[in-house]
């Protein structure tokens, strides 16, 4: 079943499971098997509407960071607008699996955010959240339903919440070729993530077969699927970062989380008039 409570969604599987999705930024705040939270959310996270949540599953739209150069993205505030803007929700649509869906218009987006999109983008993005015993499905549907064409990234910042960074490892990326954000540098990678420092990596082009885990003491604990989300970025603040980010506490937090964030952004999708662009992830 879900309950509407004014600025959150709460969905509840009969065996147990739950969910909690804020209206802003249509992101999903907690989401919890056998009682167990299985997202990472900043004590410092803001969830009034003030600024974007530091942790759970933001949405990043229409572009993933800062905006791109000579490209209408240009004067878009870091990782677009989804994350900051309050989404209508559409309602429940199955009871087992509990899926309910949230939308997103130009008409959402706060009107001085969305002038800084140079492109005269009409668009409809429905995101759908299915939870059944074990799993959280999340899916995207981006429509076109303007005149022109118009570019966009798609990106599920997902926060995975671990025990101890030191015993975690991200598996299923060895031999894929990856984008070092903090030395621009492109590397193939030749072992599983581990943790010492910070990284900021996006993984370009993943097969769709791959199932990116995250193990800790060599047992999976996360099993991250993607559909038509080629990229996958992985991503730990370490100490300096966290310890710069004023909603990022306990400052001792980058230790209990890990960010593997599917999605489309290492090129843009662009889509065509009527034309419709779905994607998803798939958390186990
Ligand atoms: C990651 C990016 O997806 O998000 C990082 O790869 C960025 O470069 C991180 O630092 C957090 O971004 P923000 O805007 O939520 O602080």
């Amino acid at each position: 079943m879900s309950s509407d409570n004014g600025d959150r969604v709460i969905l509840t599987h009969p065996l147990g499971a739950t969910a909690t999705i804020l209206k802003y930024g249509a992101t999903c705040i907690l989401w919890t098997v056998g009682g167990a939270e299985r997202l990472w959310l900043s004590e410092g996270a803001h969830l009034d509407g003030s600024k974007a949540v530091r942790g759970g599953i933001p949405l990043v739209f229409p572009v993933f960071g800062p905006g791109k150069k000579n490209h209408p993205t240009e004067a878009l505030p870091q990782h677009g607008f989804a994350r900051t803007s309050t989404w209508e929700f559409l309602g429940q649509t199955t009871s087992d699996p509990v899926a309910v869906q949230f939308g997103l218009g130009p008409e959402q987006v706060p009107e001085a955010t969305r002038a800084l999109w140079a492109t005269p983008a009409d668009f409809l993005v429905v995101v759908t959240f299915t939870l059944s015993a074990t799993l959280l499905t999340t899916a995207v549907e981006v429509a076109n339903t303007g005149s022109a064409a118009f570019d966009f990234q798609w990106l599920f910042h997902t926060y995975l919440r671990v025990q101890a960074i030191d015993s975690v490892a991200v598996q299923g990326l060895v031999g894929q070729t990856r984008l070092n954000q903090l030395t621009s540098a492109d590397v193939t990678d030749s072992h599983e993530v581990v943790f010492s420092e910070e990284y900021d990596l996006v993984y370009k082009q993943v097969p769709e077969s791959v199932a990116i885990t995250v193990a800790e003491h060599g047992a999976v604990t996360h099993t991250t699927r993607r559909v038509n989300l080629p990229d996958a970025v992985v991503w730990n603040p370490w100490i300096a970062k966290a310890g710069g980010m004023a909603d990022f506490t306990p400052k001792d937090g980058y230790r209990h989380m890990v960010c593997v964030e599917p999605g489309h952004v290492s090129s843009f999708v662009s889509l065509a008039p009527g034309a419709l662009w779905h994607a998803s992830q798939e958390l186990l």
